[in-house]
């Protein structure tokens, strides 16, 4: 049976779907301030025959962004989000429509990369994504010590201001500061102006007894270079105060953020600095002198990517080593990438072409994926998860795909 994706035209049915799927707590809070970010044309939905009436079967939807890639270009994405599937329809391949829909969209619109937070690590390698940077949750005691002799005379300079998420103006401030850093760490990914907004925007029921969002800045010469987002935690132990900061993304050249990290963990009534996510090769855990130096730390995927068309991906980033490697890529969802490609990186400029020759390797185009953003993907033939065919060839191609420092993790969407 097809199962027919077409555009929301009902978007209270479509929220409510969501709701339905998410068990967040609903209320009468503005519907159209919850959607932001997420063009009324990019909101998709499922109804099966015999499905609920009174919802949708399925829905998703695409945020427009940008992503910064390996040498440093910026590229539109599409960030796939609001991904749900109805409890009475589940397991009957609603998703499995969704994505063929998004991926022949997505191509359609000429945009060459998806990408997404995954809810479950087992949804989405099946449909092509790859986990393509990992991320760090950090705990740090208060007054932790950071080390950065290279850095102090940059420092020197730099301040740090905090104001309030919603405060006219600040989203505006932060989203123009992550645009003018993202080529100097690749990974970063930028949403729209709406989706900035809905970042600041906390209805009640998500606050509660929370303070609001607010913003650190750090500025230079008069104008920002850095930013994360925070939100202090009350807690007291025994009459002392050992409240929580948590510290969202730091974003902003390594002496602002430097300036952040130590405003962090420097918060009256707090104990503990809560960095939510640190790439893995942030310099933080430099500074503190490694993994030992945190009161906790744990590791998951950030980012999952897509190539929608792997003939225009290829050559949009960079490459750190040279390459020639013929592949044939699996594609079960987006067939126009299966097939035989001669993938190729000289000079730091790559290029993808259709070839007849024989194979060198053979691997699922999730894999390609897995090392866009330069996140190292050679133990895969190890693991079993690549088809050698010619001895060196995988590692040519996973030397060429990795940058040397790891991409940055990107803020949940
Ligand atoms: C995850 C979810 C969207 C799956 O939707 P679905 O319509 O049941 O999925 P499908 O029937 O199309 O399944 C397609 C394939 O993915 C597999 N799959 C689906 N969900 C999976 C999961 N959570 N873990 C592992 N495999 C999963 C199915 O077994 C099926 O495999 P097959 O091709 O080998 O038969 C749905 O369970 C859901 O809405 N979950 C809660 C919200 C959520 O997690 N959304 C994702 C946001 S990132």
């Amino acid at each position: 049976m097809s199962i027919d994706v077409r555009p929301s035209e009902d978007a209270a049915k479509y929220l409510a779907t969501d709701q339905l799927v998410w068990f967040g707590e609903v209320t009468d809070s503005d519907a159209e301030q919850l959607r932001l970010g997420l063009p009324q044309d990019q909101r998709f939905v499922v109804d099966l025959p015999d499905g609920p009436d009174d919802l949708h079967s399925g829905i998703y939807g695409v945020r427009p962004m940008e992503m910064s890639l390996p040498g440093g270009s910026v590229v539109p994405i599409a960030g796939l989000t609001w991904v749900g599937v109805h409890p009475d329809a589940r397991r009957r391949g609603v998703l499995a429509a969704m994505m063929t829909d998004h991926l022949a969209r997505t191509r359609a619109a000429g945009t060459a990369v998806s990408a997404l937070h995954a809810s479950e690590a087992a949804i989405y390698g099946r449909f092509g994504y790859g986990s393509a940077v990992l991320t760090h949750q950090v705990d740090l005691g208060r007054g932790t010590t950071f080390t950065a002799p290279h850095l102090e005379d940059d420092l020197a300079g730099t301040t740090t201001h905090l104001v309030d998420m919603a405060a006219p103006g600040v989203t505006e401030r932060m989203r123009a500061c992550q645009l003018a850093v993202a080529p100097d760490f690749p990974g970063t990914i930028v949403g729209s102006p709406d989706f900035f907004s809905l970042l600041a925007h906390e209805p009640p029921e998500q606050l509660r007894d929370k303070e609001r969002r607010r913003v650190l800045f750090a500025r230079r010469d008069g104008r920002d270079v850095g930013f994360t987002g925070l939100r202090r935690e009350h807690k007291w132990d025994n009459a002392r105060p050992s409240g929580t900061v948590v510290v969202g993304t730091l974003c902003g050249d390594p002496a602002a953020r430097l300036a952040l990290a130590r405003r962090v963990v420097d918060v009256d009534l707090m104990g503990t600095t809560k960095l939510e996510n640190v790439g893995l090769d942030d310099p933080l855990l430099a500074w503190i002198g490694g993994p030992r130096s945190t009161g906790s730390l744990q590791t998951w995927d950030s980012t999952w990517v897509r190539l929608v068309d792997l003939e225009a991906a290829w050559p949009l980033r960079s490459y750190e080593a040279d390459c020639d490697v013929v592949v044939e890529v699996a594609d079960r969802y987006a067939p126009w990438n299966a097939g035989r490609w001669r993938l190729t990186a000289s000079s730091a400029a790559g290029s993808a072409t259709r070839t007849d020759a024989g194979a060198d390797l053979a691997l699922d185009v999730a894999v390609l994926g897995a090392g866009y953003l330069g996140h190292g993907i050679g133990g895969l033939l190890r693991a079993g998860l690549v088809q050698e065919r010619r001895p060196g060839a995988y590692a040519d191609l996973a030397r060429a795909m990795r940058t040397a420092v790891a991409p940055e993790p990107s803020i949940g969407f």
